[in-house]
């Protein structure tokens, strides 16, 4: 099996989305004993933002792109590929400001592209190119968004769902570990993820 494993946080060794995830592909691993884990570690190296060049290129076909516009274009089509590449794909990201950190939009902005991931049929409906993926996605919050009075704010999750379908892939399962904020509640949001994860597998 092939996994993809993107990671957001720059807490690093303390972050607590990156702890969890980590159990997730433990626990993966043992299920799969050929397991091949590929990193994406956008907190460490962050993608760059799309520019006009990059844009330009996205909506050149492929045989009329200049050099300029193939380079542009590289990190996007390496991305793309990398995705098409694996079975199975894991989110690892902390919720800031209510949404996606904005180097994982960036990812998303990188990999949502009409004719590769997605296309429009003759009647103007569209279609989701990437097929037969899992996606687990881990998502850390100082607050709760599961119950409680922040249970509509939540952005990350909505758009997450979203923009997958949008490229084709349905089948995401969302692990949250909430309530990171307060030390004391920190714990205990850490072991309620990592037992929901446990008991996935
Ligand atoms: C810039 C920033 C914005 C944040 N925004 C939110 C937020 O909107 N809602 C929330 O519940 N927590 C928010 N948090 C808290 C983080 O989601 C929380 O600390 C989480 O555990 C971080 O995940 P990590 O430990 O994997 O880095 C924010 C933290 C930072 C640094």
């Amino acid at each position: 099996m092939k996994l993809l494993h993107i990671k957001v946080s720059p807490g690093l060794a303390s972050s607590a989305s990156r702890i969890a995830s980590q159990r997730l592909v433990d626990n993966l691993r043992r299920q799969h004993a050929g397991l091949e884990e590929s990193v994406l570690d956008l907190a460490q190296r962050p993608l760059p933002h799309l520019d006009a060049l990059t844009i330009a290129a996205f909506f050149t076909p492929p045989h009329l792109r200049n050099e300029s516009q193939l380079a542009a274009i590289k990190i996007s089509e390496q991305l793309v590929d990398q995705l098409f590449d694996c079975d199975t794909l894991v989110i690892s990201s902390p919720m800031w400001n209510l949404g996606l950190p904005s180097v994982l939009k960036a990812w998303f902005d990188h990999i949502t592209r009409a004719g590769r991931t997605f296309a429009f049929t003759p009647e103007g409906t569209k279609v989701g190119l990437v097929r037969d993926k899992k996606v687990y996605c881990i998502v850390a919050s100082g607050s709760l968004f599961t119950h409680g009075p922040f249970l509509q704010d939540d952005q990350f999750t909505p758009y997450i769902r979203v923009a997958l379908e949008y490229i084709g892939i349905t089948d995401v399962q969302f692990i949250r570990v909430e309530g990171t904020h307060d030390p004391a509640s920190r714990t205990t949001a850490l072991s309620c993820a990592l037992q929901t994860i446990d008991r996935l597998f």
